[in-house]
């Protein structure tokens, strides 16, 4: 039985191939709308979600399961003091498999540790997301046509941007990669994952203003300044507003150059950008249910054909 934790637990000839297993999905929905029947995915959602819960679930339903779960904690017992291995233990019971999202950096292993079905963290606290990174990785595959070579921005809040964490990990492990890092000093990248870049031997750039790095990029993935992590109010307001791409910084860009989000958007890209071919992130939340629905039937040992 195995896990997701990180983008890392999938081999780069594994994450090819669920990519392509999600190309065929998506190019024949139809054909695979049974493989799951009785099946159960169960979604425990500590912290809220709309689009990666609605997701799984959405994976799930169109491949003939069904889904179960809470979408918050204050909905669950883990208001009553119920530990994340009990919770686990007792779910094994009802559902194949499980997809958990926690504000803790960690809880989602400790589920696993504890589970006898496979668990998919669905982002733990600041630390990793790689199901976003699955769906990132399809949709620049698919938009891109390759990963080697290409410069990344990553822009926003880096240091609680758990997105960004998981997608660096996994470009890592293509040749020549770039990584221009835009964002405010206090919003830096952990170092653990500066480290990880560092070991790897890749290009990489630390910046703070994002128009000295608009016409190098391929891809320019925008994040949210993550609210829910800062430990005061004062320094979110100061901050949740530094980055916002608008038509004029667009205009600095490749014509080729696409504009890559995990959502929710606050304010980081100007609504007028929706417009313009180049951003993608719309279409980005289409490659993410395409991709569960394959990395369910991975897990779940259900052969796509
Ligand atoms: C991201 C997350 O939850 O980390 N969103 C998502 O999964 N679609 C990014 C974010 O919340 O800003």
């Amino acid at each position: 039985m195995r896990h997701l934790m990180t983008p890392l637990d999938l081999s780069v000839e594994e994450l090819e191939k669920l990519m392509d297993m999600a190309e065929k999905i998506k190019a024949d929905p139809e054909k695979y709308s049974h493989v799951c029947d009785g099946k159960i995915i169960a979604t425990l959602f500590y912290e809220p979600s709309t689009r990666t819960r609605l997701s799984f679930e959405a994976a799930m339903l169109h491949l003939g399961g069904k889904t179960m779960g809470f979408h918050s904690a204050d909905s669950s017992s883990a208001t009553k003091g119920e530990s994340v291995a009990d919770t686990i233990r007792i779910i094994s019971c009802f559902a194949d498999i499980a997809a958990m999202r926690h504000p803790k950096e960690g809880a989602p292993m400790v589920a696993a540790e504890h589970s006898t079905i496979p668990v998919i963290n669905a982002g733990d606290g600041g630390h990793q997301h790689p199901t976003q990174t699955l769906t990132d990785m399809m949709t620049i595959r698919a938009l891109k046509g390759h990963f080697n070579g290409m410069t990344i921005g990553l822009c926003g809040d880096l240091k609680f941007g758990r997105t960004v964490h998981s997608l660096i990990r996994a470009l890592l492990r293509y040749d020549d990669v770039k990584f221009i890092m835009i964002s405010p000093e206090e919003l830096k990248i952990p170092d653990y994952i500066r480290d990880e870049i560092k070991k790897k031997g890749a290009e990489y750039k630390e910046i703070t203003k994002l128009e000295d790095a608009m016409e190098k990029l391929d891809i320019l993935y925008m994040t949210r300044v993550q609210k829910e992590r800062f430990f005061n109010e004062e320094d979110y307001v100061r901050l949740k507003d530094y980055y916002i791409l608008d038509m004029k910084k667009m205009e600095l860009a490749k014509d080729d150059m696409i504009v890559l989000h995990p959502l929710p958007r606050v304010n980081e890209i100007a609504v007028e950008v929706d417009n313009d071919p180049r951003a993608k992130y719309f279409e980005q939340v289409q490659y993410g249910m395409y991709i569960r629905m394959a990395l369910i039937c991975m897990l779940l040992n259900i052969e796509i054909r």
